[in-house]
């Protein structure tokens, strides 16, 4: 134990009592003790490398590789998508592919590369393999985006898992993104992050590492093309990542390297090319659509650690209202259950939660509840009382139940990896929606177990059920949270057929956007916590993950004015735009900051509320097409070396740029604008890029921009969806989608696709149809005229 787990440990145990703090040591030390007895000893490992190719057997799609003391399997997937796996590994079991391995394209064949190799030729991506298992990853013009080396396997030689390393070359101009919600992203830096949801049980910063959601997925930006790869491997292991340099004058180039070490598993790889756009919409098909949020879910979320009250909730509900600003839902933590007991109500001070929450519906306002996995062991309690009947809780090498310590004290873990127990804790949902309850805010499942020293999770060598092939912690840990969060969203899907569910969990993995988002778990109230929480969603995002955002106002302690108001200009950007903070943290509601950030924080909500539509039609674009909401600025430039390098901006869609303050006392900042004419939303100010101009950024706003030639669909006065049109730059064009909101259910709503063109003077704007160009049937509001007729 370090001297951070000593911090971290009081922490731990003050945060639950002093009790709690005694069962949080015995339950460290029989974690250890299972491990000890249960795990294999660490024994003299050989180590092996592939070898020579000795033979090759043509397949689907690619075929198989033999080497001397391994073999690899390649093909290309119809998606495009390139899959290879060693020592005979195939695509599946994965819990990150959405219904199964995609089939492969039959027009694929492996054949002879120079120099003894061996090759994939895909329409994006030729993969060559070298003649000692060497894999490149080439555009079709035969640039490399990446090379792995041989990989290395150490062995027990007595059989069992396997640790292995996988060390890869990038362009010395690349930089790295992604590997799930990382703190000190979007760039991922020079340093070592590791592949273990953890929860670091004290607000964390950039530089805490990792965080709640990790995932194996690297998206890596270089001039000769962008690539998302994926090792499809769900065991502790770490990356570590190297930026390369170019050469100066005569010099050498130095490559970009990233080597990863996994503890045991499958080494196998998906990889995708192309421009970000196509890698993300690859990934989606083949790890799946992002759900669609309910359109309240849009909007602003007001949660706390400790309302404490029915009473408190009205309260600051009336607070809204009373100072008309927007509200859409409020979530209730875990002070308003039984003993903190998951699927309970307090009913002392929640006597008629199913009353408030119609009330609150009545004034548009959702209830969502948080939902905790682990379950207080106490005979007696339903869901305890239930799960043992089933079976359903985690065991240890020896057949006993896992015991942990969380909210409730001595806590059992549902196996979410076995579908039966999936199965009952979906229909436990059913209570909360007696309760009144629109949506589920699903935590603590990386699972947490709190402890006074090494890991705050279970033991390693607990049992898994693993959809039947059976497994320990290690392979288990890290798809806990994506399996709870199935468990909860297809409960919810029998439950309420008729909609769609709203789910968002702090820890989950690769495929995590099919039931739902995340949130940016508990982020320091500082200057750095903000610039975290853009870092995660940006990150999120380009893994597949595109509903996110942070604890605005920080989780603990108290924002200054200032950084209170900056972080909530910031979330009203957000796809998941939620106050919310910790027990012992200052007070977060927008009037307790004095009337001027009032007056502020009411503009950005307002000004949420417009943009509405704008988030529909985002989260729709984003079932079908795998693309963020919150997208790099790089994003349609990856080939711009200064927009990679710029982290604290961002694109919302294709319309929008949003340049939060970041920084303490800052009133103007430098925004780097890709090409094209961009306005600024409040002074239609216009902005040729690509460049660096220097804005003003008072207290009041932050600056936005939006293209030229945009549509952005935005709602009226009245309620109903207008269209803002932003004049393209003379003799140019523009147009844009929209998505209407088609309610809670399944409806698939219609893309509208409209067209922008200059006639003479006069600015038109089309709905386009099967039948030609029409009327654009919705009102039309046109901004930036002024900038806009007459200049180049
Ligand atoms: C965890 C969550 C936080 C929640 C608290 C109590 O710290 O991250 O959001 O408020 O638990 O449930």
């Amino acid at each position: 134990m370090d001297g951070r787990d000593l911090v971290r440990s009081v922490k731990a145990v003050g945060s639950v009592g002093a009790a709690q703090g005694l069962r949080t040591v015995r339950s460290a030390w029989r974690r250890r003790r299972a491990d000890a007895a249960a795990l294999p000893r660490p024994e003299a490992e050989r180590a092996r490398v592939p070898g020579c190719v000795t033979e090759v057997e043509p397949g689907p799609g690619g075929g198989i590789v033999r080497f001397g003391r391994s073999e690899l399997r390649i093909f290309v997937a119809v998606n495009g998508a390139v899959f290879w796996g060693w020592d005979g590994a195939g695509p599946e079991p994965s819990y990150a592919l959405a219904g199964g391995c995609p089939e492969p394209d039959p027009r694929v064949v492996l054949e002879p590369d120079t120099a003894g190799g061996w090759r994939v030729v895909a329409e994006r991506v030729t993969v060559g393999v070298s003649r000692h298992g060497a894999v490149e990853v080439r555009t079709p013009g035969g640039v490399t985006l990446r090379r792995e080396l041989p990989p290395r396997w150490w062995e027990p030689p007595g059989g069992g898992a396997a640790r292995w390393v996988q060390r890869s070359e990038v362009a010395a101009d690349a930089r790295f993104f992604g590997l799930g919600g990382r703190a000190s992203g979007p760039r991922l830096r020079d340093g070592t992050y590791r592949l273990w949801n953890t929860d670091p049980q004290v607000a964390f910063r950039p530089g805490d590492d990792p965080l709640y959601l990790t995932m194996p997925v690297q998206v890596v930006v270089a001039d000769a093309g962008t690539h998302l790869v994926f090792h499809d491997n769900t065991w502790d292991g770490t990356v570590t990542l190297r930026e390369g340099a170019e050469g100066a004058g005569s010099g050498h180039d130095r490559a970009g390297a990233s080597v990863l070490r996994m503890d045991g598993g499958p080494l196998r790889c998906w990889v995708m090319v192309g421009t970000p756009a196509r890698v993300l919409l690859t990934w989606a098909s083949l790890t799946g659509a992002p759900a669609v949020p309910p359109a309240w879910a849009l909007g602003h979320h007001h949660a706390r650690w400790g309302f404490g009250t029915e009473e408190e909730v009205r309260r600051i509900v009336t607070g809204y209202q009373e100072r008309d600003l927007p509200l859409d839902a409020v979530h209730l933590d875990i002070d308003h259950y039984d003993e903190h007991q998951v699927f309970t109500v307090d009913r002392d001070r929640f006597p008629k939660l199913p009353v408030l929450a119609e009330e609150l519906r009545r004034d548009g306002i959702r209830l969502v509840s948080i939902v905790d996995p682990a379950v207080k062991a106490a005979p007696g309690n339903a869901v305890y009382d239930g799960g043992t009947a089933r079976d359903a809780f985690v065991r240890d090498a020896g057949g006993r139940v896992v015991r942990g310590v969380v909210w409730p004290g001595e806590a059992v873990f549902p196996d979410f990896t076995h579908p039966r127990v999936r199965e009952w804790w979906g229909g436990l949902y059913e209570e909360r929606l007696g309760q009144g309850f629109s949506g589920f805010w699903h935590d603590m499942n990386e699972p947490t177990s709190f402890t006074a020293f090494g890991e705050p999770t279970l033991p390693r060598s607990a049992r898994h059920h693993l959809e039947g092939r059976g497994g320990d912690h290690r392979e288990a840990h890290n798809v806990y949270a994506l399996c709870m969060a199935r468990a909860g969203y297809e409960g919810l899907r029998a439950l309420v057929p008729g909609e769609r569910p709203f789910v968002f969990s702090r820890s989950g993995w690769a495929g995590m956007q099919r039931y739902g988002g995340t949130w940016s778990g508990d982020v320091a109230t500082d200057w750095s916590g903000l610039r975290a929480s853009l870092a995660l969603v940006l990150g999120l995002g380009l893994c597949g993950v595109p509903y996110s955002g942070p604890d605005v106002g920080g989780f603990d302690g108290s924002p200054s004015p200032e950084l209170y108001l900056r972080w909530f200009q910031l979330g009203a950007y957000l796809p998941l735009f939620r106050t919310h903070a910790s027990l012992r943290a200052g007070r977060r509601e927008p009037w307790e900051f004095g009337p001027e950030v009032l007056e502020h924080a009411r503009a950005a909500l307002v000004e949420r509320r417009r943009l509405l539509p704008y988030f529909v039609t985002l989260a729709h674009l984003a079932r079908r097409t795998g693309a963020p909401y919150v997208r790099p600025v790089w994003w349609p430039a990856p080939e711009d070396r200064a927009l990679r390098d710029c982290e604290d901006a961002f694109l919302l869609g294709d319309c929008l740029l949003v340049a939060p303050v970041l920084d303490e006392g800052a009133g103007r900042r430098a925004v780097r604008l890709p090409r094209g004419r961009w306005y600024d939303t409040v002074t239609e100010r216009a902005y040729e890029g690509p460049a660096r101009v220097v804005v003003d950024a008072p207290l009041s706003r932050i600056p936005v921009f939006v293209r030229a030639g945009a549509v952005l669909p935005v709602r009226g006065d009245d309620g109903g969806l207008e269209l803002e049109v932003w004049a393209p730059a003379a003799g140019r064009s523009g147009g844009g989608l929209v998505v209407p909101d088609a309610g809670d259910g399944w409806e698939e709503p219609d893309i509208e696709r409209y067209a922008v063109r200059w006639q003479g003077p006069d600015l038109v704007v089309e709905r386009e149809g099967e039948e030609g160009p029409a009327e654009p049937g919705r009102p039309v509001r046109v901004r930036g005229l002024a900038a806009g007729r007459g200049q180049a």
